[in-house]
């Protein structure tokens, strides 16, 4: 079998994803306390798939080995935070730029500038010490994030844009109907 794109840090990325995680989670259940509400409606995560990022090494003209996939691209761990209203995306920002080692090296706001195609998402990409050794050698190491915010229409919206561009198999008359679907979105 061919040896992980992720190395010998395979083993370090879910407890990363782990530790990340369950930070949001905390907010969200000390926030439904306090106020009764919730931070987000359903948060999604996971390592890209090898597949993937040999992929998009690819693309992006990498050679596929550890440091492309953990230190030039920084989407190897994901997260998706779904919300019910725009103001809670701007506090889940807020707490996760609060948390202790955790940098935003990277904000892109498509939500008050939307994609030409429609596409609204607000994305960081977070930069975070943790005690683990990273793909660099460096122990406490540094390993990135890439985190996804939006609102359930947004992702409704988001979803269907995506099966319209990657399933091949849609019949011309589905395809013309989602896009009349999404062009009223
Ligand atoms: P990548 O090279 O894929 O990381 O893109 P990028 O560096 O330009 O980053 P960007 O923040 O624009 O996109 C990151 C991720 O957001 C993508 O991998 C998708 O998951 C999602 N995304 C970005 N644009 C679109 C879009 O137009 N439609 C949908 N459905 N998802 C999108
Ligand atoms: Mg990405």
């Amino acid at each position: 079998m061919a040896e992980s794109i992720y190395g010998k840090h395979k083993e370090v990325l879910p407890a990363v994803l782990k530790h990340l995680v369950s930070q949001i989670e905390n907010y969200n259940e000390t926030k439904k306390k306090e106020t009764g509400e919730p931070a987000y409606e359903h948060l999604i995560y996971r390592i890209k798939s090898e597949d993937s990022m040999r992929e998009k090494c690819q693309r992006k003209g990498l050679p596929p080995v550890p440091k492309s996939a953990l230190y030039d691209i920084h989407d190897a761990i994901g997260i998706r935070i779904v919300c019910c209203f725009l103001n809670d995306i701007y506090d889940n920002i807020k707490f996760i730029e609060s948390i202790p080692g955790a940098k935003v090296i990277v904000g892109k706001d498509y939500i008050k500038s939307a994609k030409p195609n429609g596409y609204r998402s607000f994305h960081m990409i977070l930069r975070m010490d943790v005690p683990f050794e990273d793909v660099l050698g460096q122990n406490p190491g540094q390993y990135f994030a890439e985190i996804q915010l939006r609102t359930i229409a947004m992702e409704f919206w988001a979803n269907l844009e995506h099966q319209l561009r990657y399933k091949k198999d849609l019949s011309p008359e589905l395809m013309e109907q989602t896009s009349y679907q999404l062009s009223e979105c």
